[in-house]
């Protein structure tokens, strides 16, 4: 059966926009077909660089494009809701970068008006595309290594010294570890038990105000519980380790290509699995958005709309335990 060839747009060409777009390029049944930046400079050097047909010196233009099939927003997360809005109400399909909002009420709204104009809508969280991760799931669902216990997952980098108006460290862009780096190790975590019922967190500030690391704990019930720890002060790397009765899983990510996953029992010592560049990175949730879209789906079952409901939920509250906040953009009401 022939494939519906997709025709993507990108809003705001940035960093992780130039890595998507790296990786869309291998797709076959897609393209990246336009560009809308603020500024035309910009997007005439991105759609130059990655061959897009069209570019635009406006979100708003990109939008009106009746030839673009869906949106992939890359703007820094305090504009996540807005700009998905603007495609929504446009008609478009959105695929939106991580985190998907600054607040539950932002995601809610974003979530009910994709749900109001029967249009598909996913959160860029790369982790349940993933081989690696879809294999500890099945491990796990087997029951081979009995129950979980504790699950340990982390993100820190150290590139300081930090610009203190870039996204990182600005309140205003919705900076600090815990919308940047901390959502990973607890999607991580939730990917394989869900919403915790209790939780405890701090952080630890950096001078502009902006969480820059943070430590999780959750409990669920019979005794499991699990612990996140992210900071963009600690060159801690990216990993998740689950304990379960039986043995351990060890999943790692050194880069959205590079990656392993390690599964050790008594009896069997570890076994360690490599996946190769072609099976694995951002590629994959652009895969999924088009599988969605050929098969007339609003959602996807790899990453449906309520878990990334569930995590703003986890980070809303971790947020008020701590008074992390965005210099009151969190409050908008949209
Ligand atoms: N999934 C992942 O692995 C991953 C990795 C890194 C980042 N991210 C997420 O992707 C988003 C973008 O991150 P990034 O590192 O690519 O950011 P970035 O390099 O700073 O790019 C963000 C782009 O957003 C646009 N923008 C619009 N209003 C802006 C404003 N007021 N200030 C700054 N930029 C503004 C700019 O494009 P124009 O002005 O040209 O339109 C800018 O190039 C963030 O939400 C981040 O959490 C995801």
């Amino acid at each position: 059966m022939a494939h519906k060839f997709i025709k993507w747009g990108i809003l705001a060409p940035g960093k992780i926009a130039r890595k998507f777009a790296t990786e869309l390029a291998e797709l076959e049944n897609g393209e990246l077909f336009a560009v809308g930046s603020t500024s035309l400079l910009r997007a005439e050097e991105f759609a130059t660089t990655f061959g897009a047909k069209r570019y635009y010196d406006s979100y708003e233009a990109l939008v009106a494009d009746p030839e673009v099939d869906i949106v992939y927003i890359a703007s820094p997360h305090a504009f996540h809701a807005e700009h998905t809005l603007l495609c929504l109400n446009h008609q478009k399909p959105v695929l939106c970068e991580k985190a998907l909002g600054l607040s539950l009420t932002e995601v809610v709204k974003m979530v009910e008006t994709a749900r109001k104009n029967n249009l598909f809508f996913m959160e860029a969280m790369m982790v349940p595309h993933q081989p690696s991760y879809q294999q500890a799931k099945r491990i796990i669902e087997s029951g081979e290594l009995g129950k979980i216990n504790y699950i340990q997952s982390w993100y820190g980098f150290n590139k300081s010294p930090y610009d203190p108006l870039g996204r990182l460290m600005n309140p205003a862009l919705g900076g600090g570890a815990l919308l940047d780096i901390g959502l990973y190790p607890l999607f991580d975590i939730q990917y394989f038990l869900g919403e915790p019922h209790r939780l405890t967190a701090t952080a630890e500030f950096a001078p502009t105000g902006v969480d820059q690391s943070i430590s999780v704990r959750l409990e669920y019930p019979h005794g499991i519980t699990a612990s996140v720890f992210a900071s963009f002060v600690t060159s801690a790397g990216l990993g998740t380790d689950i304990f379960c009765e039986f043995g351990t899983i060890r999943l790692r990510r050194l880069s959205s290509l590079d990656q392993w996953m390690e599964v050790e029992t008594p009896q069997a010592g570890v076994n360690r699995y490599t996946y190769k560049e072609g099976e694995c990175g951002l590629k994959l949730e652009a895969l999924e958005a088009m599988r969605c879209l050929e098969s007339n789906r609003t959602e996807s079952d790899q990453m449906p709309l309520q878990a990334s409901i569930s995590l703003m939920k986890t980070l809303d509250q971790i947020r008020k335990l701590t008074g992390i906040n965005y210099q009151g953009r969190d409050k908008s009401n949209l």
